[in-house]
Order: C-alpha cells, then structure tokens, then sequence
C-alpha cells in the first residue's frame, strides 16, 4: 500500500495553488483516468525556479507525487528540474504501488510542459530540445 510520506504529501500537500504572473504554466491530464496536474513556476537569474505551485484534480498518488515533485525541483535550473523523473518521485516518497506509478506521469509532464511554455514566452523555443529532457514514464496499466 502506500508509504507514509505519501500519505503524509497526500494530506498535506506542498506548495499547493497557482502562482500570480507565472513565467511558465503546464497542465497536463490522463486521457485514462480524466486527472489533470496543474504546475506553474517562477524563474529567476540562471534560469533558476524560484517558486513553483500545483493543483491536481486527481487521485491521492497523483496528488502526493505533485507535492514531492515541487519540493524536489524549487532551487534547481530549468535542465536541472527537466531531469527529475516520475521514478526519481516515487522513490524519493519511499515507493508508489506498481498500478499507481503512471500517476506520477502528470506531475512530471506538466512540469516539462510549464518549462516549455516559460522557453516559448521568453523566445527561447531553440533551447527547448536542448533543455527538455524526455525522462522514461511509467505505462498506462490495463485497469486502476
Ligand atoms: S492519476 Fe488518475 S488514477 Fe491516478
């Protein structure tokens, strides 16, 4: 079942809401479930995320590994956070259980896609393959 970090994420979730005049918004949902992760961030000097919030309107693990991935990614550069993958937040929440893992998809997609979005607000678009890494995802199970 679920760690207590995870239900401790789940509960009280970090960084939860939407930061005002974002540099760089993203959402992504599951085609699958219907869930939809919503992450906006801040960039500062050194193409440094400053500040980063979600909302998810999803199931608990979804939720969890949104509020794992902002912590993990504040204070990091744009490349830096581009590499943090779903894996790297179910491990670093002790674990997700196997038919739960392509939950923690959407928070890294939508987290690549406000990246993306904040490269094509500051006509950095030629940076965007270069920035964006595609870090594996966890397959879709057949049922959840
Ligand atoms: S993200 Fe949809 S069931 Fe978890």
């Amino acid at each position: 079942m679920y760690t207590d970090l995870v239900l401790d994420h789940f509960t009280n979730p970090r960084n939860v809401g939407e930061i005002e005049e974002a540099d760089g918004v993203g959402e992504v949902g599951n085609p699958v479930c219907g869930d939809v992760t919503r992450i906006s961030i801040a960039v500062g000097e050194g193409d440094v995320i400053t500040d980063v919030k979600f909302k998810t309107f999803g199931c608990g693990a979804a939720v969890a590994t949104s509020s794992m991935l902002t912590e993990m990614v504040v204070g990091k550069s744009l490349r830096e956070a581009a590499d943090v993958s779903n894996v790297a937040v179910a491990e670093a929440l002790g674990g997700l259980p196997p038919k739960k893992m392509h939950c923690s998809n959407l928070a890294a997609d939508a987290l690549q896609a406000a990246i993306r979005d904040y490269l094509l607000r500051s006509g950095r678009e030629a940076e965007i393959d270069e920035i964006l890494a595609s870090p594996p995802k966890a397959p879709e199970p057949s049922s959840h």
